[in-house]
C-alpha cells in the first residue's frame, strides 16, 4: 500500500557515503530518511552498502584471518610457538567474515534509532518534483513514496566486467565472489593488479592458492611512488604471488576444468593460462541505473558518473551526489567525509573535504599506505623537493614483532619544508599514516615532524626518522 511522507533530506544508498550523510543531517536538526535496497541471504536489509557487505569489511576480515594463519605456519616458529597439526577451517574463517559483516550492518541500523534516521528497505527511483523539492519512490517490501527538498544520491558502484567475461560469481568472480569461495582453489588467476586484486590476491595465497596476477599496465601500481611500488613488488614476488605486467588478455573461456585465459604477455608472446577461479579486478563503474535521474533532470559526465561541482551540488538544485557514484577516488572515507559536508552545506555550513589529503592504504601484508604527492608527480610538476626514507629493518619495535620490511619515505617543499606527500611500505602503515594526514592538514613542515616526540619503542619513530631524514640527519640509520 502507498503511503506519502515528507522529509527534509532523503538519502538514496545506505554505503558510507549515504549513512553517513543520513546521520549527519539528522544531527543537524534535519527530518532525514535514507533508502537502500541491500538485501542479506535472508532478503532483510543489510545496511552499509559495498563497503560493508562486499567491500572493506570482509576483504580486512579475511585478510586478518589468512595473516593468523600464514602467521602460524610461518612466523610463530621464530618466536618460539611450536603450532602443531595446523589446518585451515575455511568455512568457519567465512563464517567469522559473515559476523563481522552482520555486526556492522546491526550498528548501522542502531546508529539510524539512535539519530532519529527513518530507514526504508528497498529501491529509489526519482518520480519528479514536488513543491520545492523531489518525490521518490521506494519498491521493496513496502511500497511508499517520500518527498524532500533536498535529496542526496549516494548508490556507489559495481564491478567493471571484462568484456566477453561475464561474472558467474562461480567461475569469474567480482568482489563479491571473490570473498566467498567455498574451497581454496589451486589456482587462482587475478585479472589487475588493482587494489582488489592485491588484497584478495593476498588472501587466497596465504590460505595456499597458487596467485598469478595479469596486469595490463607495463608498470606495477602506477598511482604508488615509484619507489615504494617497486619496494612493495619485491616483497609480494618473494611472497609468491606471479606478478605479470603489460599483458594483454585476448579472451577468457569457460571449460570443464575451471577457465582459461589467452593472453599476449609483456614481450607480445602468446600465453594461456587455465585457473580453477578468476577474479576480475580491473575497476569499478559508478550505480546510476535505475535510479530515475533523467525525470528530474540530473546530468552524468563523460565518463557516467553523476557530474557535480567541487562541493557535490549536481546541477539540479537541491540535489547532491557523494561518494563513489561521483568523481575522485573510490574510498569509503572519502565518501563519508563527502556526506557530511554535503549535510552541512545543506544546513548552511561550510562542509569541507580536503581531496589533497585523503590517505590511501593497500592492505597487503606489508601494508602500503600514502598520502599527498608522489615523487614522480613533484617531477612531473616541476616541484623542486627533498626527499628522506627510513627503513623498518632499523627500527626498534619493528625488529621485536619480527616485521621489519619496508619503509617510510616522506617528501617535503625543497624551500619551505612543508611536507607534501609521505609513503609508507610496511607493518600497519595503515595507522602510521594518520600522523602524516593530520600533519599534512596542518600544513605542517618536515621538521615539525621530526622535532615531535614520539614513543619508544614505536613503529611511529620511523616516520620521525624518515622527517629527520629529509635533512640527512637520521639518527638510527
Ligand atoms: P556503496 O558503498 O557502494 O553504497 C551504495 C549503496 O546504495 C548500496 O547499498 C546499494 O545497494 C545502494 N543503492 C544503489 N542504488 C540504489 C537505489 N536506487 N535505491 C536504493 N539503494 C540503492 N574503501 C576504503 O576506503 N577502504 C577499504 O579498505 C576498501 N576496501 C574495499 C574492498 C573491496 C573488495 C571493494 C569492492 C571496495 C573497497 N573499498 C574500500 C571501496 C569502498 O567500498 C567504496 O569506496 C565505498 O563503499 C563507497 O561508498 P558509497 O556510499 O559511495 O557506495
Ligand atoms: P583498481 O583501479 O585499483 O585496479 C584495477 C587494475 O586493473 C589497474 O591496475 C588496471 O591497470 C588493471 N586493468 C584494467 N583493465 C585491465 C585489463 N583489461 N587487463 C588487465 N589489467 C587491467 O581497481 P580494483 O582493484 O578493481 O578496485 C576498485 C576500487 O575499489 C579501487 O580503485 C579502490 O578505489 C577501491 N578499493 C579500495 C581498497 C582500499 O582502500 N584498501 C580495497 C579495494 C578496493
Amino acid at each position: 500500500m502507498s503511503t506519502e511522507k515528507q522529509f527534509d533530506v532523503v538519502v538514496i544508498g545506505g554505503g558510507p557515503g549515504g549513512y553517513v550523510a543520513a546521520i549527519r543531517a539528522a544531527q543537524l536538526g534535519f527530518k532525514t530518511a535514507c533508502i537502500d535496497e541491500w538485501q542479506n541471504a535472508k532478503g532483510g536489509p543489510a545496511l552499509g552498502g559495498t563497503c560493508t557487505n562486499v567491500g572493506c569489511i570482509p576483504s580486512k576480515a579475511l585478510l586478518q584471518s589468512s595473516e593468523h594463519f600464514e602467521h602460524a605456519g610461518h612466523a610463530f616458529a621464530e618466536h618460539g610457538i611450536d603450532v602443531a597439526g595446523l589446518s585451515l577451517n575455511l568455512p568457519q574463517m567465512l563464517k567469522r567474515k559473515e559476523g563481522v559483516v552482520k555486526a556492522n550492518n546491526d550498528g548501522i541500523v542502531y546508529l539510524f534509532k539512535k539519530n532519529k534516521v527513518t530507514f526504508f528497505h528497498g529501491r529509489g527511483t526519482f518520480a519528479g518534483k514536488a513543491g520545492e523539492g523531489y518525490t521518490v519512490n521506494v519498491s521493496g517490501s513496502t511500497t511508499d513514496s517520500i518527498s524532500a527538498k533536498n535529496v542526496i544520491i549516494a548508490t556507489g558502484s559495481n564491478a567493471r566486467e571484462l568484456p566477453g567475461a561475464p561474472f558467474d560469481e562461480k567461475v569469474i568472480l567480482s568482489n563479491t565472489g571473490a570473498l566467498t569461495i567455498d574451497a581454496v582453489p589451486a589456482k587462482l588467476g587475478v585479472i589487475g593488479a588493482g587494489v582488489i586484486g592485491l588484497e584478495m590476491g593476498s588472501v587466497w595465497r596465504r590460505v595456499g592458492a597458487k596467485v598469478t596476477v595479469l596486469e595490463g599496465l607495463p608498470t606495477f601500481l602506477g598511482a604508488v611512488d615509484e619507489q615504494i611500488a617497486k619496494e612493495a613488488h619485491k616483497l609480494f614476488t618473494k611472497q609468491g604471488l606471479d606478478i605479470q605486467l603489460g599483458v594483454k588478455i585476448n579472451s577468457v573461456t569457460k571449460g570443464d576444468n575451471g577457465v582459461t585465459v589467452d593472453y599476449a604477455d609483456a614481450s607480445g608472446a602468446a600465453q594461456s593460462a587455465t585457473f580453477d577461479r578468476l577474479i576480475v579486478s580491473i575497476g569499478r563503474v559508478p550505480n546510476t541505473n535505475g535510479l530515475g535521474i533523467e525525470t528530474v533532470g540530473v546530468q552524468l559526465d563523460e565518463r557516467g558518473f553523476v557530474a557535480v561541482d567541487d562541493e557535490c551540488r549536481t546541477n539540479v538544485p537541491g540535489i547532491w551526489a557523494v561518494g563513489d557514484v561521483v568523481r575522485g577516488p573510490m574510498l569509503a572515507h572519502k565518501a563519508e567525509e563527502e556526506g557530511v559536508a554535503v549535510a552541512e552545506r545543506i544546513a548552511g555550513q561550510h562542509g569541507h573535504v580536503n581531496f589533497n589529503t585523503i590517505p590511501w592504504v593497500i592492505y597487503t601484508s606489508p601494508e602500503i599506505a600514502w598520502v599527498g604527492k608522489t615523487e614522480q608527480q613533484l617531477k612531473k610538476e616541476g616541484v623542486a623537493y627533498k626527499a628522506g626514507t627510513f627503513p623498518f629493518m632499523a627500527n626498534g619495535r619493528a625488529r621485536a614483532l619480527g616485521d621489519t620490511s619496508g619503509m617510510v619515505k616522506f617528501l617535503a617543499d625543497a624551500t619551505t619544508d612543508e611536507i607534501l606527500g609521505v609513503h609508507i611500505v610496511g607493518p600497519v602503515a595503515s595507522e602510521l599514516i594518520s600522523e602524516a594526514v593530520v600533519a599534512m592538514e596542518f600544513r605542517a613542515s618536515a621538521e615539525d615532524i621530526a622535532r615531535i616526540c614520539h614513543a619508544h619503542p614505536s613503529l611511529s619513530e620511523a616516520t620521525k626518522e624518515a622527517a629527520l631524514a629529509v635533512d640527512k640527519r637520521s639518527l638510527n640509520f
